[in-house]
């Protein structure tokens, strides 16, 4: 089948790189196949409410370098379960139909998603019922299966690590302990790779319960060997053992409603409650998700955005494309979002850090 017109959407949090895929998609789709491309305006709302945007060369040019995506997005709307007004009431309803009606009416032969979990599942949704879809794997966490990396992750560890870098200054100045809590749900993607990089002497993630009393002990060794400071990563998803992670808010419309952090504060009311040494947070939050693409996502976000209409046009309807090594493939849709994935406490990276005496605070 000659593919003809394309729509592209943004979905969930928004990921340094994004608009490097749009930018790809747009002009691999014209440049290579003569196509039209449609852009859906906020995600998926866009496609249930029918707003979208042409997007053409022109309107694809000098966005490489930003940060965001020029289509917006949000992580609230699921057009499976989609608020709507019924008669001056709110009402959480079905409205698959009613987009994919509005892909039958712009002449649209397919969509190109570009989401993380939540999106993907929906995507597979979709893809279940007869849409011609195929996915790019979007998110700082890093936590899809069946990709090596997703784009945005390298990026966030550049935030994060240059943060630990400004951190180590000021807590060597001040003999303190610097905490920094970093995002990553419920993967420690960010906290261990920024961690390697900025110099960590504990790393907190949630796939490894710490106990308090192993992080003082790190602290004070490094006393004894006359390093009066001490530098923490946790992530956001990080909890001690026999705890629970820390619930800063719900967002109930979301795929996933819990919303983490907070985790920070904790440890470090407990480091000062059991060892009185002077300890800070700083929470580095959406500054993680924000501002310029790193140059390995801008890469891999326009390889993944060329590989994704290519995908398209050879059919392979119901993937995702994936890097794999140095090659970018695609994969069913549902081996990336059938379960997360989390860093392995055998792997070699977690071995690389325990190695130079990073701590995990077990
Ligand atoms: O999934 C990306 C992410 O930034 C997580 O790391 C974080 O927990 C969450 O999104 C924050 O979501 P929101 O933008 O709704 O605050």
């Amino acid at each position: 089948m000659k593919v003809n017109k394309i729509g592209v959407l943004t979905g969930g949090g928004d990921c340094p790189g994004l608009n490097s895929v749009i930018r790809a998609v747009t002009k691999t789709a014209i440049n290579l196949y003569d196509m039209e491309v449609i852009g859906f305006v906020d995600g998926f709302k866009g496609l249930v409410e029918n707003s979208y945007i042409k997007l053409d060369l022109p309107g694809v040019s000098g966005i490489n370098h930003k940060g965001g995506t020029i289509l917006g997005t949000t992580n609230r709307d699921n057009p499976f379960h989609f608020l709507t007004l019924q008669n001056g009431k709110e009402e959480y309803l079905d409205q698959s139909d009613r987009a994919i009606n509005n892909l039958k009416s712009l002449g649209i032969d397919g969509l190109i998603v570009i989401g993380g979990d939540g999106s993907l599942h929906i995507a597979q949704k979709f893809s279940d019922k007869g849409v011609s879809v195929v996915g790019v794997p979007k998110t700082i966490d890093n936590d899809l299966s069946a990709t090596d990396v997703t784009f945005g992750f390298n990026t966030a560890v550049n935030t994060a690590s240059e943060a630990l870098d400004k951190l180590h200054t000021t807590a060597e100045s001040h003999h303190r302990v610097m905490i920094l809590e970093v995002m990553g749900r419920y993967a420690g993607w960010i906290a261990l790779h920024a961690g390697l990089s900025g110099g960590a002497d504990v790393i907190l993630i949630p796939e490894i319960p710490y106990k308090i009393e192993k992080i003082i002990e790190k602290v004070h060794q490094r006393y004894q060997q006359h390093k009066k400071f001490s530098i923490i990563v946790v992530a956001e998803g990080a909890l001690p053992e026999n705890g629970e992670m820390v619930v800063q808010k719900l967002v109930p419309e979301s795929h996933d409603p819990i919303r983490l952090g907070g985790i920070g504060q904790k440890v470090a009311e407990d480091i000062e409650k059991i060892s009185n040494v002077e300890t800070r947070v700083t929470v580095l939050g959406h500054l993680q998700r924000g501002g310029q693409p790193v140059p390995y996502d801008r890469i891999m976000a326009t390889r993944y955005g060329v590989a994704a209409v290519k995908a398209f046009v050879d059919g392979e309807y119901g993937t995702m494309v994936s890097l794999q090594g140095n090659k970018i493939i695609t994969v069913p849709i549902k081996d990336a979002v059938e379960e997360l994935k989390k860093v392995e406490l055998t792997s070699e990276l977690v071995e690389a850090a325990r190695a130079v005496g990073i701590s995990f605070g077990d």
